[in-house]
């Protein structure tokens, strides 16, 4: 991997991250109660989540794990304001957000939440450095703002020598960490991770691994990340199962 250079705040420029929330950092940042989610597939109704409650705090490190099939997609769709669940409470940073509109619910998505996708997900038309300003063109930054937080953010994943790339040009794990600099350029609350490793060489996916631990250690950064590798889930200090819908087990991770 190229050598990152350090993950500082000094990297944030001013009108991010200011988004005013309930925040108060001694309640959990995430905490889910009675949460039910179900697809409707013609006239059967498939029950996906079933009464799942779950607190995760500031700062955690969470690996949710669990067999195809048993709801962590839907869960972490739920929690990035992907989705809507049935019934339930779904507070993050203080607010329910499956009380918010769709449009409200965009919004509170686009200021909040870093997504990485297993694929991705990078538009193959533009160079690294433009899929990572695409977050920012919401907010009020200017041209050259975007621009050069952009590119400090790329740096912190090690990527300022392939800025002009587009990603046809790049390998799976440099994608993956253009893909983390377009999930943390806008500061987000949340970083969630849906199988980020699971395309990747093992080495790339150590590299990734090693990436989404900085962001939690060195700024404190909430990660929630799906996994089906044990090994991948060792990064994170605490580990979920989900199974047939509902949360069987809870452990510590290693670390
Ligand atoms: N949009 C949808 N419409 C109908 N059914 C869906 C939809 N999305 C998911 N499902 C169903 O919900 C269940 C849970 O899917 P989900 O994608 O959350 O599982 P997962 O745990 O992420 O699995 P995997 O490990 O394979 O990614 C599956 O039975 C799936 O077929
Ligand atoms: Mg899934």
């Amino acid at each position: 991997m190229d050598q990152p250079v350090a993950i500082t705040h000094a990297a944030e420029p001013p009108g991010l991250g200011t988004v005013a929330t309930a925040m108060d950092a001694t309640s959990p940042l995430i905490e889910i109660r009675a949460l039910f989610k179900s697809y409707r597939r013609g006239d059967q109704i498939i029950p996906v989540l079933n009464d799942i409650s779950l607190d995760i705090a500031h700062g955690e490190f969470t690996a949710l794990m669990g067999p195809s099939g048993s709801g962590k997609s839907t869960l972490l769709n739920l929690i990035a304001g992907i989705d809507k669940p049935d019934s339930g409470q779904l507070r993050i940073a203080g607010l329910d957000i499956s009380r918010l509109s769709e449009t409200a619910l965009a919004d509170w998505r686009a200021a909040h939440i870093g997504f990485i996708f297993q694929f991705y997900n990078l538009m193959p038309v533009l160079t690294a450095l433009e899929n990572v300003e695409l977050p920012l063109m919401l907010t009020s930054l200017s041209r050259s703002e975007r621009r050069e937080r952009a590119a400090l953010t790329l740096a912190m994943v090690g990527l300022d020598d392939r800025m002009d790339h587009y990603p046809s040009e790049l390998s799976g794990g440099q994608q993956q960490r253009v893909a983390i600099a377009r999930a943390i350029v806008t500061d987000p609350t949340l970083i969630v991770a849906d199988e980020p490793t699971g395309d990747l060489d093992r080495r790339s996916a150590e590299d990734v691994l090693a990436l989404l631990r900085r962001l939690n250690e060195e700024i404190g950064k909430t990660v929630l990340m799906v996994t089906h590798d044990a090994n991948a889930a060792k990064s994170a200090r605490r580990l979920i199962h989900l199974d047939k819908g509902e949360l069987s087990t809870e452990q510590s991770g290693q670390s």
